[in-house]
């Protein structure tokens, strides 16, 4: 018989990108793509059970069963410093209908690194192993809870420690963004260290960093030894990177990306924030620019306007708002 805790394969999860993937993002990205989870920007937790409408807020797919409308499951993230809040806002997101927990040990912002919360526990194994332990004790053992890190704070010299404290706390699931908190998020990944642990620990594991490309997942399963991977930048920057992983599918062309930012901005302008429709319209083109030399063109042709009849002019929408 197989005991090993290790039984998903082949899992794309979309990463949680606080301020680039919000639901509208998430909408656009899990109808083109086949993903299995979306895990969702993280809510801050510090020395409060979160009123209902924070979660609502954030994840809008709750008022869905805690699916996007293409029926993709997605996650809440909780990042904070205090065991027992952690769990007990924990029990609310499942409460709520989210698919399991995520506990974000990854952030590297500065006032949530000196607020305690985020990469900074990446220094304390202890610390984290109360934290994942109380949320696993709280939601219960069919509730996955799943942990984000990174190798360590200024070194990886305490991964060991890091991944025997989630094991030892029980958690279910442990995605690794290659990188430290000192690296932020400068290439290369370290994917070797992925693969390491996945020698040594009994432990479902999903890799993440610098995925761009169906040759670097390639890459990137054969050296972690994992074939769950995240997708973050990569798939901003290629929109359907997650089929052409998963299916083969052709990379899409310019003329397909030029419809969807059409469409993205259609929906983003239909939003109760299309005021900030410019620049989220400018953010995705930096993402795009890698992939697509097209997309260079045209950021440079909308970067210093900020009317946005003017860009929808340029991008090839008349807007009579
Ligand atoms: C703008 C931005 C926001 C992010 N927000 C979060 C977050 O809320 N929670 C989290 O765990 N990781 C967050 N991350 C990290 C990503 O989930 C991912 O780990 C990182 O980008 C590496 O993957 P990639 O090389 O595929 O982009 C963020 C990254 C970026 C660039």
């Amino acid at each position: 018989m197989n005991t090993s805790k290790k039984q998903l394969n082949n899992q794309l999860i979309l990463a949680p990108m606080e301020g680039v993937v919000d639901p509208l993002m998430r909408e656009l990205l899990t109808s083109l793509n086949n993903f299995d989870l979306c895990v969702i920007e993280f809510i801050r937790i510090i020395d409060a059970l979160l009123p209902e409408r924070v979660f609502y807020r954030i994840a809008p797919e709750l008022n869905n069963d805690g699916y996007t409308a293409s029926k993709t499951p997605i996650r809440l993230q909780l990042l904070g410093q205090h065991p027992q809040w952690m769990a007990e806002n924990a029990v609310r997101a499942i409460e709520l209908g989210s698919h399991g927990v995520d506990i974000n040990f990854g952030c590297p912002a500065k006032a949530v690194n000196k607020s305690k919360g985020g990469a900074v526990l990446l220094k304390t194994p202890e610390e984290i192993f109360k934290i994942v332990s109380c949320v696993k004790q709280a939601v219960g053992k069919e509730v996955i809870t799943s942990v984000k890190i990174r190798l360590g704070f200024d070194d990886a010299n305490l991964l060991d420690e890091i991944v025997d404290a989630i094991v030892s706390a029980n958690a279910d699931l442990l995605t690794i963004h290659a990188r430290t908190k000192r690296h932020g998020y400068k290439p290369p990944a370290y994917w070797e260290y992925i693969g390491d642990i996945q020698k040594k620990y009994d432990i479902e594991l999903v890799a993440n960093g610098e995925i761009w490309s169906k040759n670097d997942a390639s890459r990137c399963k054969k050296i972690t030894s994992t074939s769950n991977l995240m997708l973050g930048r990569g798939i901003l920057a290629l929109p359907n990177l997650a089929n052409v992983i998963k299916h083969e599918a052709e990379p899409m062309s310019w003329a397909e990306a030029t419809r969807l930012l059409l469409h993205y901005s259609q929906l983003e302008l239909q939003g109760d924030k299309s005021y900030y429709f410019s620049s989220r319209l400018k953010q995705w083109l930096r993402y795009l620019k890698l992939q697509y030399p097209e997309a260079e063109i045209l950021f440079e042709k909308i970067k210093t306007l900020k009317n946005k009849n003017d860009i929808l002019n340029i991008i090839g929408i008349n807007n009579t708002n």
